[in-house]
């Protein structure tokens, strides 16, 4: 259903200044239907390298070009693609701007940029204007202007701009979507979502990899820099941008620390990293969100503290409730108590009965994929929709209200916590677009 073209402008003006983009919205957007989508990759390193997989699987896929100006990774990338026996991708590694030489080639429907943040909006932004759909890593922008400029080119050029938020097609949030879809937890009240996931380890990579471009982040910033794996799926339970939408933030920090012992206790004294005169970006970031319709969410980033992996990935209705890490779950009516959590094997009943039709039906493809498999079912999806002229299940009004929690919770935690607008990105079209439907 095409509902993009045609709705009210809510009228809500740009934080930038600027006056708001001509073009309708692209929410549910449906492009023409694509007998073969051919791809091109900027950043094949550790992420990227794996979409080249994914889409090197994928049946009426072609990848045509990749990127990297690190010519060894994109030399592997290409290797690649020869091993499957897939015509070999023409690379494009004459430095950070040459992205854009590839850009130029009209034989490109779609780009996936897989490069140190910084880079994400600039280079969706250029492959959006090159007429090509833009599919970015997370967080798909770092500053609120840079959220405003990806909405503005997706709705001038009426490209899509995606980001791959992978974890929205995580078996239990899939299975949560489709309960919540089913109104199984009653009324939406309240979210919480994180990433916390300790990797003070990718300090060790200093000339190159992700924590070589990351750990500056660290020094530099302090709010929640990487919000968008646990809030993505939170975000769809609750139609945010589709009848609901993000309000108001509230941010907290705690003591930075870890990164500085860490590079004491690992690095020589006069290593780069112990030449960081101050680390900014406190451990734990919590972020406190209130929506248009009054529920509530809470999310928390910690890439440092020694504690164990979690998203939380919990959804609270007037029915019943839903956590993660581990799974629990009470409903009214339907579990044998609230007071108590169903959880372990107990839960399998409830997977065969809610398990999301799209899992049901790519799990098996998808075994042995990045992250449990959810990777593949992402970049399958992609694939599947832009072959047949569907919308996308993400779109670039998910990529800017989820990417700003980034921007928003730092402007807080340096203001007191002092509560931050988030902006309206669907320009008032949040109140008039469907939810999110189940995928059969
Ligand atoms: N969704 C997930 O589960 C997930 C997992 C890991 C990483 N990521 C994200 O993926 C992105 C990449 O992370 P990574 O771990 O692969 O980092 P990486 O450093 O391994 O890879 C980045 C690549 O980009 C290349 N690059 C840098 N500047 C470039 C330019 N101007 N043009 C072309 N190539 C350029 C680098 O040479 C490198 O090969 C990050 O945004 C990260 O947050 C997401």
């Amino acid at each position: 259903m095409g509902v993009g073209a045609g709705l009210v402008a809510g009228g809500c003006a740009s934080v930038t200044g600027a006056a708001p983009a001509a073009g309708s919205g692209v929410a549910n957007m449906k492009t023409a239907p694509l007998q073969t989508v051919r791809v091109g990759f900027i950043g094949v390193g550790a992420r990227g390298s794996g979409h080249v997989g994914d889409y090197l699987k994928l049946d009426g896929v072609e990848v045509k070009a990749i990127c990297d100006i690190h010519e060894p990774a994109a030399a592997a990338a290409k290797a690649r693609a020869e091993k499957a026996g897939k015509p070999a991708p023409e690379l494009y590694t004459k430095g950070p701007e040459d992205y854009r030489r590839m850009l130029e080639r009209t034989d490109l429907d779609m780009v996936v940029i897989a490069t140190p943040w910084e880079l994400h909006a600039p280079q969706a932004v250029a492959a959006m204007k090159a007429g090509k759909h833009a599919f970015t890593e997370v967080p798909a922008a770092l500053t609120v202007d840079e959220c405003w400029e990806l909405v503005d080119t997706s709705e001038r050029t009426r490209r899509h701009c995606m980001m791959l938020e992978n974890v929205c097609y995580g078996r239990e949030e899939l299975m949560v979507l489709n309960m919540c879809r089913m109104g199984v937890f009653g009324d939406l009240l309240h979210g919480e979502a994180s990433y916390i996931h300790e990797l003070r380890g990718q300090m060790n990579q200093v000339e190159r990899g992700t924590g070589s471009w990351r750990t500056l982040h660290y020094a530099k910033r302090n709010g929640n820099l990487y919000p968008t794996h646990g809030l993505g799926p939170v975000a769809q339970y609750m139609s945010i941008n589709r009848g609901d939408r993000f309000d108001y933030l509230s941010s907290v920090a705690s003591p930075a620390l870890g990164r500085a012992a860490f590079a004491k206790a690992k690095f020589p004294p006069d290593h780069k990293w112990n030449r960081i005169a101050t680390w900014n970006c406190g451990d734990m970031n919590t972020t406190i969100v209130k929506t248009a319709l009054g529920r509530s969410l809470m999310i928390q980033w910690d890439e440092t503290s020694p504690r164990p992996y979690s998203r939380l990935n919990l959804i609270q209705g007037t029915k019943g409730t839903f956590a993660g890490f581990p799974n629990r779950l009470a409903i009214e009516g339907k579990t044998p108590n609230t007071h108590a959590w169903v959880e372990g094997d107990a839960l399998k009943p409830y997977f065969e009965e809610f398990d999301h039709p799209l899992w049901k039906r790519m799990s098996e493809a998808a075994k042995g994929g990045g992250h449990g498999g959810m990777d593949f079912i992402m970049n399958w999806r992609i694939a599947y929709c832009l072959r047949n002229g569907e919308p996308l299940d993400q779109d670039v009004y998910d990529a800017a209200s989820w990417s700003v929690i980034g921007p928003l919770s730092e402007k807080s935690v340096a203001n007191r916590s002092a509560s931050v607008d988030v902006p309206d990105f669907t320009r008032g079209r949040w109140k008039t677009t469907p939810p999110l439907g189940i995928v059969s």
